[in-house]
């Protein structure tokens, strides 16, 4: 099967990780899926922005959690990247899924409560899924195990890819247990050998964070089930070339 090129953050080379434009871009430039991550504030509705703080990517200083959605939704997360990005805001799952709903894309949401324990965020992410319809063409992943197991209780049929930037001695034997479909491999973990081993066992993989031309070839060649990169034109020009 093809590898399924995800625009990691969105076009986040091009583009405000994490936002509108970013998802946009990445559709233009042909990308399979969008990956994104999602924390929760604090009236818990589910917004898309990597780190538990905002200062990195937005005007803002503190915590995701201890901002209501009304405030959040004030911030500026695009001039941080670039002055034609001003104004542009971060945006709540929903606004993503109502955008991503009529498009020919697949979704990779990364639930992000490696640091902070969102309570309920599994549920919540799992109802907006449900309400829109996207449950088929949506993969839930994170480092957090507990997660995963909760997806996967949640509905069987939903795909769950356990994340992972270490090397674990029975990576494959503790995904299954928590009900993993996928893994999610950081590049310096990918072998060959590692991704025999995951398909003979019914696992996907896929590799992040794959942006430089020789490793996203690499990829393609060990036929590597998906990628997350921050250029998704350039993994789509040599998918097509190889
Ligand atoms: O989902 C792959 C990748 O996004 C995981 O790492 O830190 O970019 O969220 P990070
Ligand atoms: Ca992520």
């Amino acid at each position: 099967m093809k590898t399924i090129v995800f625009a990691h953050r969105g076009a986040s080379k091009l583009a405000p990780e994490n936002t509108m434009p970013a998802f946009e871009l990445a559709l233009e430039m042909g990308a399979d899926g969008i990956e994104t991550d999602v924390q929760l504030t604090k009236d818990q509705i589910p917004v898309l922005i990597h780190d538990e703080n905002v200062r990195r990517t937005t005007d803002g200083t503190g915590f995701v959690q201890d901002y209501t959605f009304e405030e959040i939704k004030n911030l500026d997360a695009g001039s941080w990247f670039s002055e034609k990005f001003s104004g542009t805001t971060i945006p709540s799952l929903e606004e993503f899924l109502r955008w991503v709903k009529g498009k020919n894309l697949k979704i990779n949401l990364e639930i992000k409560n490696n640091i902070i324990d969102y309570k309920d965020i599994e549920t919540i992410i799992y109802d907006h899924l449900k309400t829109h319809n996207l449950t088929d063409r949506t993969v839930i992943s994170s480092f957090n195990s507990k997660s995963i197991k909760h997806f996967s209780h949640l509905e069987e049929s939903i795909t769950t890819g356990f994340l992972t930037s270490q090397k674990m001695k029975d990576l494959i034997d503790y995904a299954k247990d928590q009900g993993a479909n996928g893994l999610h491999i950081k590049y310096r973990l990918l072998s060959r050998s590692l991704i025999e081993h995951a398909h003979n066992h019914n696992l996907y993989v896929a590799v992040f964070t794959v942006n430089r031309p020789l490793q996203i070839k690499r990829c393609f060649h060990l036929k590597c089930d998906g990628i997350f990169t921050d250029v998704p034109n350039i993994a789509k020009q040599i998918q097509e070339s190889v």
